[in-house]
């Protein structure tokens, strides 16, 4: 049941469905539960003066939420502005994150200053554009995925903290989160962890304890609880069949939440050696398909908000028999973002690239699909590199 509500009669608790009216047109994220008075206080602050809110939608006290309506902020800088920066802190992280591993393997206690100076130029690329490093987590190699699965779930918990409108500092320790959360899996023998396929009964316990291996870790670390309690529930589910402690529905933590989703969109469109990525949109249609039942479904929609139907770096077929490269989201019509068109598939091969606006008045073209480079058998991370982005 909707209501009208005027700012001052807002409560606590209550859920608003969108902004009825404001002074200015200042952007703000118009749905979402109102969790603090700070929060109403804020919105007082932007102008607010009336509000929607829906009735039927009681505050699950038990349940914590993060805070929601706050103004998205704009990207200060642009896309060609920050891509090579962006590839840059890419590469960085992968060697920081190999010389941690190295260091898990040998016993030696990682200095905690590295990973959270590499995470701060992470979350300030992502201020400053996140479409830039976002899309360098499509761009990865075949065989580097254990590399390139936590920065990707850094990135992707940067990005969507960050959509949220949560705060600076719980942004930075959900990309520090994320950035640390599989350190455990050195302790996982190459056999399992590399396994091509599906793993055996026993296999499978024994990746399992990658969870508290890699907490044990952080221990070590003297890292903060709250940081420690997000990677040990990184596998947990909100029906209690995940693991290592089987927590169930409120025993998991927001940042736990979020950290479950990321990490399966990631492993889903990542390609390794035994499989093909999904396209995003697949992985998307999964996570909401498992939700509620082991994903906190408000927050998967707010992640596919943060990600996009056609993320930036998503490969995607045309109307006209080409391939092109998501390279911006259009604000209110996701489906025509614009795009960098590079390969003929008729003709087998690639093309000068090509900048086109799918929302232009003029333009004819549609995207049909999402594909996979592996599709097409083109090698695309090579091509990205040395043609499209990187100069
Ligand atoms: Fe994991």
């Amino acid at each position: 049941m909707l209501k009208l509500f005027d700012i001052d009669k807002l409560e606590v608790g209550m859920f608003v469905e969108s902004i009825a009216k404001q002074v200015d047109s200042m952007k703000i994220k118009s749905r979402g539960r109102i969790t603090s008075q700070k929060v109403i206080d804020q919105l007082k602050k932007q102008g607010i003066k009336q509000v929607v809110v829906d009735l039927s939608k009681r505050l699950e006290s038990d349940k914590p939420e993060p805070e929601v309506l706050k103004p998205k902020k704009d990207k200060s800088i642009s896309f060609d502005a920050e891509i090579n920066t962006a590839a840059k802190i890419y590469e960085t992280g992968k060697r920081v994150q190999k010389d941690m591993f190295e260091q898990v393997a040998k016993n030696l206690t990682i200095d905690l200053s590295v990973p959270s100076e590499f995470t701060t130029s992470l979350v300030s690329s992502i201020h400053r554009n996140p479409d830039a490093l976002m899309c360098m987590s499509k761009i990865r190699e075949k065989d580097s995925y254990l590399l390139e699965h936590s920065l990707n779930v850094a990135i992707l918990l940067a990005n969507f903290s960050h959509q949220l409108g949560l705060e600076d500092h719980q942004v930075q320790e959900l990309a520090l989160s994320g950035f640390l959360h599989d350190i455990g899996k050195i302790n996982i023998p190459d056999k399992i962890l590399h396994k091509p396929g599906r793993l055996t009964d026993e296999e499978m316990v024994i990746m399992r304890k990658h969870v508290q291996f890699g907490t044990d870790v952080l221990l070590d670390m003297e890292i903060p609880s709250s940081i420690i309690r997000t990677i040990g529930e990184h596998h947990e589910r909100l029906d209690g069949l995940g693991y290592p402690e089987q927590r169930k529905g409120a025993e998991i933590s927001t940042f736990g939440r979020m950290i479950a989703i990321a990490d399966t969109y990631d492993a889903i469109t990542a390609t390794r050696c035994y499989k093909a990525g999904m396209p995003s949109k697949k992985a998307l249609q999964i996570l909401l398909k498992d939700s509620p039942v082991k994903y906190d479904k408000e927050l998967v929609l707010q992640f596919v908000k943060s990600v996009g139907i056609y993320p930036v770096g998503t490969l995607v077929k045309l109307d006209n028999e080409k391939l092109a490269m998501v390279m911006q989201q259009h604000q209110v019509e996701s489906n025509k973002p614009k795009i960098k068109v590079f390969y003929s598939v008729k003709g087998s091969h690639y093309l000068a690239p090509l900048d086109v606006d799918l929302a232009a008045p003029t333009c004819r073209l549609n995207i049909v699909e999402a594909v996979t480079a592996s599709d097409y058998k083109i090698d695309f991370n090579k091509y990205f590199k040395e043609s499209i982005a990187i100069t």
